[in-house]
């Protein structure tokens, strides 16, 4: 698959990238089956194979687990660890950790990313994250305190490069102010079904400051594939027929489908965003790499724009 540098750093990946929140079957539940498990590593083995070579995890995904059957899919594929870069991400606390009576939370502290950090290489069973994240802004974080952290995760060698998830641009900003190391991504939720980034500059900022858009949930959690009958009783029903009939429109003249026209509109944008593709079934992890081959036109790119906004441009 063709590549991209995240953020101008030495870390090359596919241009798309493969999420493993959904591996377990479930997203937040840790309860696991020995199917689940079996699933979760064909899923990330598919995905090796058919050319993805940025896999993106989190501390909390299914409590864990993701990221240990991550680290067992990767030690039983021979030579796959030097040939993908892993992502990870920490700062948000679940109801319950560690007390009974914890509430859920966002934490920045320096003690908890480096503690975080330092659960997640035992779990992937490797000695270095390439590229980790925090996962929300955390509203009581002190700036410094996280540059402490992350300076002290780089000189153990356990962190590569680092990013945010879900900031603001005034957010990385001011972040990136104070913390000397610099942050290559920013992964956020941009869909044809969420163009929030579109507008509120955080491509802009990406694009000036060389920072990678990751895209979170690319296909809006399916329902960009998705061909479930419209319920005329949503307000934006409209607005979900247009896109779907502009995609199937769009996908017939590049004899393609829905979901792979979903993910070249992302790929078209100059900041060169990252998908992260996030379906555990085989056929469709292999199918969506197409996507990186299809070349949309500018008019194809705006009527899908358009048919995603709603309503005509100005
Ligand atoms: N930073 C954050 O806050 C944040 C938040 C959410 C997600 N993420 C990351 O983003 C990744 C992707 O998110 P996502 O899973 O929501 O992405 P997505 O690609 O938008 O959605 C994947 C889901 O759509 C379903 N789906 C239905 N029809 C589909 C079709 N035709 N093609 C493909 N998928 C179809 C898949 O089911 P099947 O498995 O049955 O195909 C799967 O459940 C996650 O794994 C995680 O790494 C980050």
């Amino acid at each position: 698959m063709e590549t991209v540098s995240l953020g101008g750093s030495a870390l090359n990946c596919s241009r798309l990238a493969y999420g493993c929140w959904r591996i377990v079957g479930s997203a937040e539940s840790c309860e696991v089956t020995p199917e689940r498990e079996a699933h979760g590593r064909k899923a990330i083995t598919t995905a090796y194979e058919s050319g993805y070579t940025l896999f993106d995890l989190a501390d909390i995904y299914s409590g864990g687990e993701s990221e240990r059957i991550f680290g067992q899919a990767l030690k039983s594929v021979s030579g796959m660890r030097e040939r993908v870069l892993i992502s990870s991400k920490c700062g948000i606390r679940k109801a319950g950790d560690p007390d009974p009576h914890s509430p859920y939370r966002y934490d920045f502290s320096a003690g908890h990313i480096i503690w975080s950090c330092e659960q997640s290489l035992k779990r992937l069973g490797i000695e270095t994250i390439d590229l980790y994240q925090l996962h929300r802004p955390d509203y009581l974080s002190d700036p410094e305190e996280v540059a402490q952290a992350f300076s002290r995760l780089t000189q153990a060698g356990k962190v590569r490069e680092f990013g945010v998830s879900n900031f603001h641009p005034a957010q990385l900003a001011a972040l990136q102010k104070t913390c000397p190391t610099r942050l290559i991504v920013n992964q956020v939720e941009i869909s044809l079904a969420k163009l929030d980034c579109f507008h509120d500059t955080t491509l802009d900022q990406c694009q000036s400051e060389k920072i990678t858009p990751m895209a979170w949930s690319p296909l809006a959690g399916g329902r960009l594939g998705a061909s479930d009958p419209i319920d005329l009783r949503d307000p934006g029903h409209a607005r979900r027929l247009q896109l779907r009939e502009t995609l199937d429109l769009i996908a017939r003249a590049h004899e393609s489908s829905r979901p792979a026209i979903a993910l070249a509109w992302l790929l078209k944008h100059p900041s060169k965003i990252v998908p992260i593709v996030g379906s555990t079934d085989p056929q469709k992890i292999s199918e969506l790499t197409k996507a990186v081959d299809i070349e949309l036109t500018r008019d194809e790119w705006y009527r899908l724009f358009e048919a995603a906004l709603g309503h005509r441009l100005p």
